[in-house]
């Protein structure tokens, strides 16, 4: 008997112990856990919403296209944007075309070359995401959730423009 209340306190430490680890490691992994799996499916065709050049070390053209929800929120100018707004962010390398060259005589025409810094989204869920401004990040490489590219630095950055609900860009007219 007494062998037996040994065993099961000793179980019942065990099962706590890991029961907190595992709850511990969870909420860490939960903060470090890409937002989505998987790039969201047809985003290459979604609307547009904006387009940029970002020079220096980044030197790319890019373009920020939006789902359904996202291009409602944008076309209203609200500047807040509800659950299920998806924005995708979409880069390339600033590429000088040969062709417009011949042309013109100079450089002149610059446009997207290869895939370049990625393909970066934006999930809105107020609860999901609470901790990051109710907007999940995450950064694919090579159609990869990136390892590298986390969560806390996107906010850090994105949260300049916390008075515009942490998106930088506005609809392009
Ligand atoms: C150092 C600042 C900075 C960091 C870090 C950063 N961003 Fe941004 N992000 C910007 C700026 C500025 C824009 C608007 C101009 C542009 O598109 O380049 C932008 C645009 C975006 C957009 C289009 C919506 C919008 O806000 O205009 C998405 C989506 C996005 N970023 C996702 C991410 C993700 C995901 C990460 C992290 C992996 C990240 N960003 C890290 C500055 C940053």
């Amino acid at each position: 008997m007494k062998q037996i209340i040994v065993v099961s306190l000793a179980v019942g430490l065990v099962t706590g112990l890991i029961g907190y680890n595992a709850t511990a490691a969870g909420e860490a992994d939960a903060a470090r856990m890409p937002a989505l799996a998987e790039m969201p499916g047809g985003y290459r065709d979604w609307p547009v919403i904006a387009v940029a050049h970002e020079e220096g070390k980044l030197n790319d053209i890019r373009a920020i296209l939006g789902n359904d929800v996202a291009m409602k929120a944008f076309r209203a100018g609200a500047g807040t944007y509800p659950d299920g707004t998806i924005i995708a962010r979409l880069a390339w390398d600033y590429h000088p075309l040969e062709e417009s060259r011949q042309a013109f005589g100079a450089p002149q025409s610059f446009v997207a070359g290869s895939p370049k810094n990625g393909v970066q989204f934006m999930i809105k869920d107020a609860k999901k995401y609470a901790s990051t401004g109710g907007w999940g990040y995450v950064e694919f490489d090579n159609g990869k959730p990136s390892a590298t590219a986390m969560p806390e630095a996107c906010f850090a950055c994105h949260s300049i423009v916390k008075n515009r609900d942490f998106v930088f860009s506005q609809y392009a007219p």
